[in-house]
């Protein structure tokens, strides 16, 4: 049956399962498309993008949380993106609309089920290195697991080992190939100039950050803030999937009393669609690049 934390590999199985019976393309590579990559926009964004699309709300998969997000499309596509098959999360599940964080996660272990290896994993994030730019494209470097040390983490509770091991390493997260692949691509597209690597923490929300908060994060080396990602990334290490992020900086972190800026959600909307044709033939071109290694 299903314990209190996270559902049985046999339930998930069956959600996979459901999947495979309803759809014909067999992926190899996930995508998770955050706010920053057309979560809320249809016309244009790397999920509408897909060909041979085949679409499923997440009202009608099995286990499936629902997304409570206005505005979020709520739904898996799954077909080709220049040949290659992926099944792409068009909106994300998040801490804090309530789920807990192996909740958020299911997601990425369904791909896994269904036989996905490599996890991309994309957001939007506030800047918070000072050269950051509105706009710039983080490959993310490394991870803080800020709600891992409050004790907060999507493989809490009895361990599968069908998933992964009890205790697994979280050194080399971010696939060292993967990064380099992404700043080739970033030069043979001539967007090295807004391409950056950087250290990424996720904080529960919903609120954004206070100055002091902000002030203490940048101590401590984050160069991006958002709100999603590092437990799902977490959870893809767990079983074994190859991971790339890469974090839309859709507004500068205020880390100064002396200004009126404030964090806003239509603010990292708009620098979404700003920046959504490079981010659909970058994310595109890596999916070709990641798929032949
Ligand atoms: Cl400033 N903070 C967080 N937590 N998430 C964000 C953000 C800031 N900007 C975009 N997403």
């Amino acid at each position: 049956g299903n314990s209190a934390k996270g559902y049985s590999y046999e339930t998930l199985q069956e959600t996979a399962n459901f999947l495979l019976a309803r759809i014909s393309i067999r992926p190899t590579i996930g995508i998770i498309c955050g706010s920053g990559m057309g979560a809320y926009w249809k016309d244009g964004s790397l999920a509408e993008s897909i060909v041979d699309a085949e679409s499923i709300p997440y009202e009608e998969i099995p286990n499936f949380p629902i997304s409570t997000v206005e505005g979020h499309h709520g739904r898996l596509v799954f077909g080709r993106l220049d040949g290659v098959s992926v099944v792409a999360m068009q909106g994300r599940f998040h801490y804090y609309e309530g789920y807990p964080l192996w909740k958020c996660c299911l997601p990425v272990r369904v791909m896994r089920l269904l036989g996905v290896k490599t996890l991309i994993a994309t957001n939007a994030a506030g800047g918070l290195n000072p050269t950051y730019k509105i706009g710039d494209l983080m490959i993310v470097k490394d991870h803080i697991n800020m709600m891992g040390f409050a004790g907060n983490n999507p493989l809490h509770g009895p361990n599968d080992e069908r998933f992964g091991p009890r205790f697994p390493p979280m050194n080399k997260a971010y696939n060292y190939e993967y990064r380099k692949l992404a700043k080739e691509v970033a030069k043979e597209y001539n967007i090295e100039n807004i391409v950056r690597e950087g250290v990424y923490t996720c904080l529960g929300g919903p609120n954004f950050e206070t100055v002091a908060e902000l002030n203490m994060l940048k101590m401590v080396g984050v160069d991006a803030v958002g709100m999603s990602t590092v437990h799902e990334v977490i959870t893809a290490r767990h079983c074994d999937m190859n991971v790339f992020a890469l974090s839309l900086i859709t507004n500068e972190c205020v880390t100064s009393y002396e200004t009126d800026d404030q964090a806003n959600h239509d603010e990292v909307l708009d620098v979404g669609r700003m920046r959504q044709d490079i981010l659909r033939k970058f994310v595109s071109r890596l999916v070709t690049r990641f798929h032949q290694i």
